[in-house]
């Protein structure tokens, strides 16, 4: 009988890392796709993904992080990061609401997935770095898992 393996639990800085990877290979598929069905359906699939990640962000990650911050360069970070943030809450509708078809759901699209990728970027070479140190390897494992659970239990609830 064939068992099924489970994955390996991800640290939190693997999983968001993760999460970066799948959202920006969408972002890329989408900037090349003129199809307006396969635009849409990408759409939405970049809209779980971001919004189910900047949540776990935003209820877990974020504020251990800044509870742990020490240097005001991290205080920083945090707040950048936030910030960051609320532009995409701003940009996602923007694409929502343009005709796929057209010229302006194109521009508005590569606004997004730039913004997108400067925010991961920025997140993996500093605040992620940042966190290998403040946090020792049982912490990040422990915020792994529970990052881990509330994803799933947002992810049942967005379908
Ligand atoms: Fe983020
Ligand atoms: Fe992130």
């Amino acid at each position: 009988m064939a068992t099924k393996k489970k994955a390996p639990q991800m640290d939190a800085i693997a999983l968001l890392k993760t999460d970066h990877k799948k959202v920006r290979l969408l972002l890329e598929t989408l900037d090349k796709t003129d199809a307006p069905a396969r635009r849409t359906k990408l759409l939405g699939q970049i809209e779980t993904e971001v919004k189910v990640h900047a949540q776990i962000e935003e209820e877990i990650f974020y504020p251990a992080f800044k509870r742990k911050a020490k240097e005001s360069e991290e205080m920083e970070m945090f707040f950048e990061a936030k910030e960051e943030h609320g532009l995409v809450d701003i940009m996602l509708p923007k694409v929502k609401s343009a005709n796929p078809g057209g010229e302006e759901f194109a521009a508005r699209a590569k606004v997004l997935k730039d913004l997108i990728v400067h925010h991961a970027r920025e997140e993996e070479k500093e605040m992620f770095k940042a966190a290998r140190n403040l946090f020792d390897k049982d912490e990040l494992k422990a915020l792994g898992a529970r990052m881990q659970t509330r994803k799933r239990e947002l992810m049942r609830s967005m379908k």
